[in-house]
């Protein structure tokens, strides 16, 4: 697995950071980012319906900084000339890559004709593309999914048209849209899609350790990697992988470090948001991250029944303390991923927007976030 390039755009190491509304936000993609490894961010899902009638939220989605480059923006929307304006302003504002959704399954988006829901009409998919190339010269890259329903798989089909109407880079989850986020994702479809067009293909599916990513880069054969859930379970992913593609050991952080990512996330949040909805981003992130962590799901309990700045704070000094001079903490359970009682399985708006974080943290329900 070597870099690739989108056009002129190089993506070293091939490793992405797969764009997840409410979490790959300026904030979390520059933490990820800081820990090395990662050839491309991309933004949230942006709405054109938002963007372009100068929906703050949708403008303020779009933000990003130099060092995030190459930084791709991903737009959805069912509308020809709305994804075609939306596409514009990512032009204008900097993104070196214009993406299309066309896998998010969330209800709202799906009904407008967006997401997933291209994958049902892809003569539209087909206008809103050649639309989208008639108005920029950034690249134009597509996600989505294999399919709408297990009866209707079109993944290669769709790929095939994408490519004829100038698409640079084709993403593929693995699953159908009916799917939802259950079963494994179907990386003999993924090699499929890589098989049938000359365009760079990346794989996405259930990638979260460097074992399973190796298996199915080699047995798809494709270019690139996208990581989504992964990495919010564990940042130092893409320069694991990135070490294992460069042929030496993995990096592995140390307890310090683990803490400061906490910490550098919270602080960060802080300067970007308001406190309740920094706790609400950091209680999200903490419920992926303590995974994996010895006494993770105490761990995780404390940092849920914080509800300042300074108690979060606390929970995370106490913990990290006990595990440096104890070598544990709690129960000292390392709970396997199935045991954890959070998951993140949506690209649903609804439950994942800062604003909904905030109401949901309001009304004291932070420990389901
Ligand atoms: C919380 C959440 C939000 C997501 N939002 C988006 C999105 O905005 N755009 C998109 O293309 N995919 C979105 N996805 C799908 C992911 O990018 C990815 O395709 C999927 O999670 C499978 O990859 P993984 O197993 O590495 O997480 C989202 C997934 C999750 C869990």
């Amino acid at each position: 697995m070597k870099p690739f390039k989108i056009r002129d755009i190089v993506i070293d190491p091939p490793l992405i950071l797969s764009p997840m509304a409410g979490v790959t936000d300026y904030t979390f993609r520059r933490l990820i980012k800081r820990r090395g490894g990662v050839g491309l961010v991309v933004s949230e899902f942006i709405s054109v319906e938002g963007l372009t009638r100068h929906n703050p939220k949708s403008k303020r989605q779009m933000r990003f900084d130099e060092e995030e480059r190459p930084y791709a923006v991903q737009i959805f929307g069912g509308k020809v000339d709305r994804m075609a304006m939306g596409a514009e302003m990512a032009q204008e504002v900097g993104a070196d890559i214009l993406d299309v959704n066309c896998g998010c399954p969330a209800p709202k988006v799906v009904k407008n004709g967006g997401g997933s829901g291209l994958l049902r009409d892809p003569a539209l998919l087909e206008s809103i593309l050649k639309e989208i190339k008639k108005t920029i010269t950034i690249p134009l890259t597509l996600k989505l999914r294999t399919g709408y329903s297990d009866a209707s798989i079109n993944v290669v089909d769709v790929v095939k048209m994408a490519e004829q109407c100038g698409v640079e880079h084709i993403q593929v989850h693995g699953r159908t849209r009916e799917q939802g986020y259950k079963g494994l994702a179907n990386w003999d479809l993924i090699k499929q899609v890589k098989d049938a067009v000359s365009i760079p293909v990346s794989g996405n599916g259930d990638i979260t350790t460097i074992e399973y990513g190796m298996t199915k880069w080699r047995e798809s054969g494709v270019n690139g990697i996208l990581i989504g859930r992964g990495a919010m379970q564990n940042p130092w992913i893409f320069r694991q992988f990135a070490d294992v593609l460069a042929g030496n050991q993995p990096y592995v952080p140390d307890v310090s470090e683990k803490k400061h990512v906490l910490l550098e996330f919270f602080s960060m949040c802080r300067e970007e948001m308001a406190e309740i909805v920094a706790l609400g981003k950091m209680k999200q992130l903490a419920g992926q991250f303590t995974k994996g962590l010895v006494g993770g799901a105490q761990f995780r309990q404390t940092l849920y029944h914080s509800h300042s700045a300074e108690e979060i704070l606390d929970n995370i000094s106490i913990y990290f303390e006990t595990l440096e001079t104890r070598d544990t903490f709690g129960d000292g359970v390392i709970e396997a991923d199935e045991d954890a009682d959070v998951e993140i399985t949506s690209c649903d708006v609804e439950t994942h927007t800062t604003e909904n974080l905030t109401q949901r943290v309001s009304a004291g329900v932070a420990g389901q976030i």
